[in-house]
């Protein structure tokens, strides 16, 4: 035997099985060469270091494995292609854009190779309507909402209900039911499209229907409006007091919430009268957006809140399962997440991954609020939701086990 031949030799079991691996793959399998390893350390027992994100999986049972990044979208970066793309949707005459339906951006969380995801289970777009613009009506078993950043302009029509918006107003779109957008203003118009598009196609269950077929008879690419701007609010944002006519059901979905139209001088009223109260050490004084017939999340995937942050407070270290990302509506400070230090201020988008320790600083002379969106939701309903906090010490609470 020559020496070449005993360097190719196989030593060991392991690379005997990759040698038969190399013949496998036609086969569609893969002969196990590598211990099913944890994705992550056991996070809940440990600090999970620095990130408290713990480790990845190594090799062949790490192929495409999803593990969202901590990172921070600036305002100032993202609002000049705004107008850009604006700008050449206008002088194009195009409304909106023929191939897209609409203007926007799409976050790719720099963790998820590309896809067109901000977390995990997320996808967020920033869009942008000039005035005259409108986007056909559309029906999708995605859920999504529309968190919006102008001033006034834009407008919703939800099952034919019309919701003109406002900054800081939220509204949703549950699965399966019918809804068109337009800014019939003299400004151009933005917002964050949020949608949990990416879990349901990791599903293999998005369906989309864009031929509005108006109930009576016309040809209009929108829905006519039947209930008028604030049916919502009149139903259903009376804290407490639940109309006893009427069905709450909408849309495909079961336990979707009836209330489309969440308004930000609302929200923001809300958290103000609240600023007295001591709130969470880990999250300020927090409001979470629910579903006013049951008191649970707004969707069975996904939980909103809006949290306020008085000027100079620091909160504590919290580490969840769920995946989440935020957005700026007021104030500046900084968050700490897995391990780096992002500044952030006004329309500043931040995601935070599933694990990773997290905190908020004010370091404003106003309040800061923060409007985040968590897979949490999801993470309830199938059993599979824990939090932690970390004191100054390093010392370890079980917030949720
Ligand atoms: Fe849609």
């Amino acid at each position: 035997m020559t020496a070449q031949t005993q360097h190719n030799r196989p030593t060991s079991a392991a690379e005997l099985l990759d040698q038969l691996n190399t013949e496998t793959p036609k086969l569609h399998v893969w002969i196990r060469t590598q211990a099913n390893s944890p994705a992550q350390r056991p996070w809940f027992a440990d600090a999970g270091g620095a990130s408290g994100m713990g480790d990845l999986a190594k090799g062949r049972v790490a192929a495409n494995q999803m593990a969202m990044a901590a990172h921070r979208w600036r305002w100032s970066d993202i609002k000049p292609y705004l107008d850009k793309i604006g700008e050449i949707a206008r002088a194009a005459d195009v409304k909106p854009l023929e191939t897209t339906d609409r203007q926007g951006i799409l976050l790719t969380n720099p963790g998820l190779g590309g896809r067109l995801q901000i977390t995990n289970t997320t996808r967020a777009a920033i869009a942008i309507y000039n005035p005259g613009d409108v986007a056909p009506a559309h029906i999708h078993s995605p859920n999504a909402s529309r968190t919006i950043l102008s001033e006034k302009g834009g407008y919703t029509n939800v099952e034919g209900e019309r919701c003109d918006c406002h900054r800081g107003d939220i509204v949703f779109t549950p699965n399966g039911t019918w809804h068109d957008h337009g800014n019939e203003d003299t400004a151009p118009m933005i917002w964050i499209d949020v949608l949990d598009w990416p879990l349901m196609e990791y599903l293999n269950c998005v369906w989309v229907d864009q031929e509005y077929r108006d109930p009576k008879g016309g040809n209009s690419k929108s829905q006519s409006v039947v209930h008028a701007d604030g049916h919502s609010t009149r139903l259903y944002g009376n804290g407490g007091l639940k109309p006893v006519f009427g069905s709450n059901q909408r849309g495909w979905g079961h336990d979707m919430s009836p209330m489309f139209h969440f308004r930000g001088a609302d929200v923001r009223a809300a958290l103000h009268a609240l600023r007295g109260e001591a709130g969470d050490p880990y999250e300020g004084i927090k409001m979470q957006f629910v579903n006013p017939i049951t008191g649970k999340s707004i969707y069975p995937t996904l939980e909103y809140s809006a949290q306020l942050i008085r000027p100079g407070e620091e909160l504590r270290f919290k580490r969840e399962t769920s995946g989440m990302f935020g957005v700026v509506l007021e104030g500046k400070g900084f968050s700490e997440i897995g391990g780096q230090r992002f500044e952030w201020e006004k329309n500043d988008i931040m995601a935070f991954p599933n694990f990773a320790w997290r905190r908020h600083v004010n370091t404003g002379s106003t309040d800061a609020v923060i409007y985040t969106v968590s897979d949490s939701a999801l993470l309830k309903n199938i059993g599979q939701y824990r939090a932690q906090g970390r004191g100054a010490d390093g010392s370890i609470t079980q917030i949720v086990q």
